[in-house]
């Protein structure tokens, strides 16, 4: 079942004379002790529902973070009935992820409440960028309401959310209309991730991009024919010889391109559509989730898509996915095979496992051919990166303004990220001992699993060219195997941000 969303709005009244049946009110922590701030912030909940600061006194409600208490407005007073007050823990420690998972825990409880059509929602002054704010309230709404397309109910909303323009929340029209573009791109990733195996194919996300096309400045190319991608994109090829008559590689191209465009980026999403591991198989339940294995091409596919319908200006954006599942038949690649690759180098086949980054080199090298200025990968690639940084991005690169660049927007965006270094050592350990072979698609040193494979993919580069690469391989699933969505909201930010400087 779809999800829905409400509309937002800023609004400029006063709590008390908001016409909302419902109000999240956030509220910090004091810097030092256990309990609520209490400044002119709380006055306005006191205003609105005098006795309020007691009861939450006698609740024990200390403001930590994502602890909410519903509290009953009493009769005959203006303004909201009910009043969801949200702990955002202490000012100084608040970053934009963490008001995001605060405001996640209000807007869950706020839509368990009935015949509520309007949210308002009131956060005090916080030492956050304004548009952070905004992110975090919108997304954080689009995440309590999420249901995936299998779900067996309908996802959770309100009609409509007001945004109090007091405290912690500016009137910014632009940053409101880019966060709903960002969230529900994230929602759109989640979709398609989560689709179960028995019903995605390659197809699923040709069909996907096929549906951009009507986007003002949107082409899309796919290409099918086997034989072109023998040719073209050996190392990507290999991958598909396992599946080549039942779920048939494709090499999925989408261009967004406004007039007077002054820079090109590319991103290349893995698109592995099941991950068996190949002959050297997944044993028992590592080959569970592997479904989640084209997050990073849901990811680009759902970027595109916001960036087009933002109408961004300066930036040309393509979408690159080299679609294949990862699975056995007796054309299936075998360990020790030394195969192509776009870029020209040969690659050792260490293990079938490994097999994102044969689809990416090769997706890398083409993507060169345009000459942008930035390459962007995003692939769940490495259970490396999960034990490096755990659930968070692993984000390397072989430029490091860039990198910073996009490690601070996914910070604004609330995205968890770290940064891990490439080294020289890294392309070492990936040369391969084979007389036949230029690279190894594995690691020899086992500790670097994820700054190697980046060397791997990065090997693909047939000219100087910035490459950002973002390993998700620890973030994309939830416990209990949901797609996250991670990452896109840190790549818009990005890629906005950067439409900006120019
Ligand atoms: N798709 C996996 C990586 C992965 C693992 C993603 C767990 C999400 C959760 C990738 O294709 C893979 O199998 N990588 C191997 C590489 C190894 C054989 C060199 C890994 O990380 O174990
Ligand atoms: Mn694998
Ligand atoms: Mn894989």
């Amino acid at each position: 079942m779809p999800s829905s969303s409400p509309a937002f709005q800023f609004t400029r009244s006063a709590l008390a004379d908001s016409t909302a049946e419902l109000a999240i009110f956030g509220v910090l922590q004091h810097p030092t002790s256990d309990e609520i701030l209490k400044d002119t912030w709380l006055d306005g909940l006191e205003s609105l529902s005098p006795g309020a600061t007691e009861i939450l006194a006698q609740e024990k409600f200390d403001g930590s973070r994502d602890k909410v208490i519903l509290l009953r407005n009493p009769k005959g007073t203006s303004g909201p009935a009910r009043i969801i007050v949200t702990g955002l823990g202490r000012a100084a420690r608040l970053r934009p992820a963490g008001l995001t998972t605060a405001l996640k825990a209000a807007f869950d409880r706020a839509f368990g409440v009935r015949d509520v059509s309007t949210v308002a929602l009131a956060l005090p002054e916080l030492e956050l960028a304004a548009d952070s704010v905004i992110l975090a309230a919108v997304d954080a709404t689009h995440d309590a309401g999420y249901a995936s397309r299998e779900a067996k109910k309908p996802g959770r909303s309100v009609a409509k959310v007001d945004l109090l323009v007091k405290g912690g929340i500016e009137e910014k029209p632009q940053a409101l209309k880019e966060s709903i573009a960002i969230a529900t791109a994230r929602a759109a990733a989640r979709d398609l991730t989560n689709m179960p195996p028995n019903v995605k194919r390659t197809s699923t996300l040709s069909e996907r991009a096929q549906g951009l096309a009507g986007l003002a400045n949107v082409s899309v190319d796919v290409i099918s024919d086997p034989e072109w991608i023998q040719k073209n994109m050996p190392c990507f090829y290999t991958v598909a010889m396992g599946s080549l008559v039942t779920d048939p590689p494709k090499f999925i191209r989408v261009h967004y391109k406004p007039a007077n465009a002054k820079k090109r980026i590319i991103l290349v999403g893995k698109s592995v559509i099941f991950d068996t591991g190949g002959y050297q198989v997944k044993t028992d339940d590592y080959m569970n989730t592997m479904k989640a294995d084209m997050t990073g091409g849901s990811m680009v596919l759902a970027a595109i898509e916001a960036f087009a319908k933002l109408e961004i200006q300066g930036i040309e954006l393509a979408a690159y996915l080299a679609a294949t599942p990862n699975m056995i038949d007796a054309y299936a690649m075998l360990p020790d095979s030394i195969v192509d690759t776009t870029c020209g180098k040969k690659v050792e086949i260490r293990h079938t496992d490994a097999e994102g980054r044969l689809t990416l080199i090769d997706a890398v090298a083409k993507a060169c051919e345009e000459s942008p200025d930035l390459i962007i990968t995003i692939a769940t690639l490495t259970g490396s990166a999960a034990r490096a940084v755990g659930e968070a991005i692993a984000l390397m690169g072989n430029n490091d303004p860039l990198r910073d660049r996009l490690r601070d927007a996914a910070k604004l965006a609330g995205d968890p990220v770290q940064t891990l270094d490439i080294w020289d050592e890294d392309f070492e350990d990936i040369k391969s001992k084979l007389d036949g072979a230029d690279i190894i698609n594995t690691s020899q040193n086992k500790n670097r699993g994820a700054q190697s494979a980046c060397a791997f993919v990065m090997s693909g580069l047939t000219r100087e060219i910035p490459l950002l690469h973002l390993d998700i391989a620890g973030a994309d699933m939830t416990k209990d195997e949901k797609a996250t969505g991670i990452g896109i909201k840190a790549v818009l930010k990005f890629l906005i941000a950067e439409s900006q400087l120019i």
